[in-house]
């Protein structure tokens, strides 16, 4: 740690410095509330919650049209008048039924600790009053009001428990600057200079996040993003220097490499452990990250894949970002309002073997499929996805039992039977109309060893 920081002395008070070098920032022990959290909401909101359609991705909707892409052109022909351009959608985008409060107690009802917010996606236009985004802007036009910061006063004020975090898109796919400069190979910086970088100095010293995902990095090198020097303030003499976390999308080739922790790419669940924090960012709805109007019901993923696809991003070293894009005039659809509460109601009853909780030495069953483990506080829990068919029993290969062993369910009253096999343990489960957890099922574990592979 210290031959990769520098001390800073001071009046004889020292403190530690990261240079702006990913070796040094690396270095950085991740901030423990991160872990902890293991749930957070997404969103994708903007001007382009206002198309809301689009089978490529209804966020991605000025650039496909650009593109010509088929849909895209077709429903703008057949919708609005030849000349009409992208920014023309930015006055549709109202917000007159946005309450912050209401998402807010949305979210602590999802059971997530942290938020991320798009202040900005590709299109440019950002969620704040920015003084560097001139008349494309939330305060400017559109709703007029200050998107990002009514959120993060609503949470700070009703779910002080949930943490902040704000999305920003580097690049902007038509901003003249930014083309001036990939045409000049990344050598002039220009863009950076005036635009993104003092954006994000604006995010942090006014909302002060504790987390800064970054994203539209893919296209240039972290030097011309200035990434490793803002990420060194960010580290060093921020406002949220001691709790602050960042993501791994800073330029190319820092994906799954750099970072507080790794994203690697959109829902990204590996099955297995791995040896750096990451965080899997999916969507309920199964294509798109904005809202889309015209996604049918089996569009959206059912709450066994949602919960599914939290307990095994938890058990390999994970955390769950789970994305919901709300409308132009400022509501969460219904479906997903429901989709996150399910997620809710699973880890009220059963967030002893998410939050907080370790990697245990296997991470899903050497025998049953479908049966994920999780640590906390000696505890080893089970988390089963399917309910067992065959004579209520789960056999459990990785757990060696000992003198001390019990075995319990959450959201069931009193203790399981189970029997030792000569590698691992049969659990008998209880009848189903006596347990109060759907979707999956949590067998709590205690004094076993993990078997000998
Ligand atoms: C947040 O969620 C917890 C747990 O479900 C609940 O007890 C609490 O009342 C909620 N707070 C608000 C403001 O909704
Ligand atoms: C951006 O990086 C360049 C060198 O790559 C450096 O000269 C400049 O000071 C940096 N600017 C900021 C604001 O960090
Ligand atoms: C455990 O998970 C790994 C990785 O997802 C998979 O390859 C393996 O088949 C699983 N084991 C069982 C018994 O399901």
């Amino acid at each position: 740690m210290l031959k990769l920081s520098f001390l800073l002395c001071l009046l004889g008070v020292c403190v530690s410095q990261y240079l702006p070098d990913w070796d040094s920032l690396d270095s950085r022990p991740l901030p423990a509330w991160y872990d902890e959290a293991k749930v957070g909401i997404f969103m994708h909101w903007g001007v382009y919650s206002v198309p809301s359609i689009g089978s490529k991705g209804t966020e991605w909707f000025w650039k496909h049209w650009d593109d010509q892409v088929e849909d895209y052109v077709e429903f703008m022909e057949q919708n609005y008048p030849p000349d009409f351009t992208y920014q023309e959608f930015a006055p549709q985008f109202t917000a007159e039924l946005y309450d912050p409060v209401q998402w807010a107690k949305v979210m602590n009802a999802s059971g997530a600790r942290y938020f991320v917010l798009t202040t900005k996606h590709h299109d440019g236009y950002s969620l704040w009053p920015s003084h560097h985004s001139w008349g494309w802007n939330s305060m400017d036009v559109g709703p007029k009001r200050d998107l990002v910061g009514e959120l993060v006063t609503a949470v700070r004020n009703t779910t002080p428990h949930i943490h902040v975090g704000l999305y920003y898109s580097q690049f902007e796919w038509f901003n003249p600057l930014y083309l001036s400069d990939a045409s000049h190979l990344f050598t002039t910086n220009e863009y950076v200079r005036t635009k993104s970088l003092p954006q994000m100095y604006e995010l942090v010293n006014t909302y002060q996040p504790d987390i800064v995902w970054s994203d539209g990095e893919w296209d240039a090198p972290t030097w011309y993003w200035n990434s490793t020097e803002f990420i060194a303030w960010l580290f060093n003499e921020s406002p949220v220097k001691d709790t602050v976390v960042v993501n791994d999308r800073w330029g190319i080739l820092t994906k799954c490499r750099h970072g507080s922790f790794y994203t690697c790419q959109d829902r990204y669940n590996p099955g297995v452990l791995q040896e750096h924090k990451w965080e899997n960012a999916m969507t309920i709805d199964k294509i798109t990250w904005g809202y889309h109007r015209t996604t049918t019901l089996d569009g959206y993923y059912d709450p066994h894949y949602i919960i599914s696809s939290l307990v095994t991003t938890v058990s390999c070293g994970g955390n769950l970002l789970l994305n919901i894009g709300p409308t132009h005039d400022g509501r969460i659809p219904p479906i997903l309002e429901e989709r996150v509460r399910q997620m809710g109601q699973w880890l009220e009853i059963n967030g002893d073997a998410i939050y907080d909780s370790k990697p245990w030495n296997y991470q899903n069953d050497s025998v049953t499929p479908d049966v994920w483990y999780t640590e906390r506080g000696g505890l080893v829990y089970a988390s089963v996805l399917q309910w067992p068919e065959e004579e209520q029993q789960v056999t459990l290969g990785s757990v060696t039992p000992t003198v001390d062993t019990t075995v319990t369910m959450l959201g069931y009253q009193g203790l399981l039977q189970f029997q030792q096999l000569e590698s691992g343990i049969s659990v008998t489960f209880p009848s189903l109309s006596k347990v109060s957890s759907e979707w999956a099922w949590v067998l709590v574990l205690a004094g076993v060893t993990p078997t000998q592979r």
